[in-house]
């Protein structure tokens, strides 16, 4: 789909105020003072731009920092009245919908489709549904260490670049650059409601930001590290979209095992969302938190088959991995999440422990 600054010879008939995405909350409730915004059509966001659907050319535009372009009607996705379920879809249509889909900002996100034949009729039916600019099909599982999967535009147009909002924060994001799931949401706001305004706290695998930005906001300061160079690009990105200021929220583009070396032993509290590999970072976490000791918010993953089985073997190991590190160890809280693939769940633990 193809844009230009007031000229187009393709039909053009709606406006829209281009901005850097750094400038999206001023530019926005600017807009919306003036009330130019249209309500009835979604923001668009593409390649680090955010593109706001308005009434009329305004000189307050340029003066935000902006500029204003004519795009084809359809540029803007219209916010649909009533979302139906997948399954509600599949009735409607009578062909088979995937079982599951994750939207993310203006886009949507699919994981497989059970009959290829039915790919370009999902894709559009999907963008209608939910209003998203485009629908991306994985085509590469994840892949360690930076977490991120191969994605391709079954529907829609542009790229896979978008902004998600997420416990009252705005995240900026690139979905086949940096490591992002909509559905830990959830999760990090039962984290992020337990840290008190004097601590000091490590997100070791912080990606674009999402347990940090808002601990950030709440506590001392925060240290967050991915080894992701993009990650932490887009973290950087959302500390100016959150205005998050420098002192709260210092990042760090390395190997999270360096934490004690770099950063040293300080910690009340750290952020572990690394299910894979985390066990491995663990006695890293321990040397970073301070002397007396702290708590981890510890992420797994387990294929046992029982919720016993699963809480008991993840206990072992965190105690067999650690027990001559510490002196004592609370489990606070540990529980298997549902499954998130076949036979596949995610624990979730809040550990207390007091160095030796
Ligand atoms: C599962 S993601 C978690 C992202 C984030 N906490 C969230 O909830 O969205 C794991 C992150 O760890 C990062 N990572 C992988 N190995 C790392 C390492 N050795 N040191 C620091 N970060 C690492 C990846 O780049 C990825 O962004």
């Amino acid at each position: 789909m193809m844009m230009t600054p007031l000229q187009s010879d393709f039909g053009a008939d709606m406006l829209a105020a281009v901005f850097p995405i750094t400038l999206f909350r001023k530019a926005s409730s600017r807009l919306m003072n003036h009330k130019l915004i249209l309500r009835e059509y979604r923001t668009v966001f593409l390649s680090k731009k955010v593109y706001f659907p308005i009434s009329k050319a305004h000189e307050l535009v340029t003066e935000i920092g902006g500029e204003i372009i004519e795009v084809p009607e359809d540029f803007f996705p219209i916010k649909p009245r009533k979302v139906l379920s997948l399954r509600q879809l599949e009735k409607k249509y009578g062909i088979p919908f995937p079982k599951s889909i994750n939207i993310i900002g203006d886009i949507a996100l699919l994981n497989y489709i059970p009959d290829p034949a039915y790919m370009n009729k999902i894709g559009q039916v999907i963008m209608s549904n939910y209003g998203v600019r485009a629908v991306f099909l994985k085509t590469m599982e994840i892949q360690d260490p930076y977490r991120i999967a191969s994605w391709r535009r079954i529907a829609g147009y542009g790229d896979t670049f978008t902004v998600h909002y997420e416990n009252g924060c705005m995240f900026a994001l690139d979905v086949t650059r940096t490591f992002f799931n909509p559905r830990m949401g959830g999760e990090r706001l039962r984290v992020i409601s337990q840290v008190k305004s004097n601590e000091k706290v490590v997100d070791m695998f912080t990606g674009v930001g999402t347990f940090a930005i808002p601990m950030a906001k709440k506590c001392a300061y925060t240290h967050a590290i991915d080894i992701n160079p993009a990650a932490i690009e887009f973290a950087e990105i959302n500390m100016k979209l959150n205005n998050v200021p420098e002192n709260k929220l210092i990042l760090h583009n390395m190997d999270a095992m360096n934490a004690p070396k770099e950063l040293g032993s300080f910690a009340d509290r750290i952020i572990m969302n690394y299910p894979e590999r985390s066990l491995k970072f663990l006695h890293a976490a321990i040397s970073t938190l301070k002397p007396h000791g702290g708590i981890i918010h510890l992420y797994l993953f387990s294929r046992d088959k029982t919720r016993n089985a699963i809480i008991d073997t993840a206990k072992e190991k965190i105690v067999k991995n650690i027990s001559h590190l510490v002196k004592a160890i609370k489990f606070l809280n540990i529980m298997a999440s549902k499954e998130v693939a076949p036979r596949k769940f995610l624990v979730i633990i809040d550990l207390l422990v007091i160095k030796r």
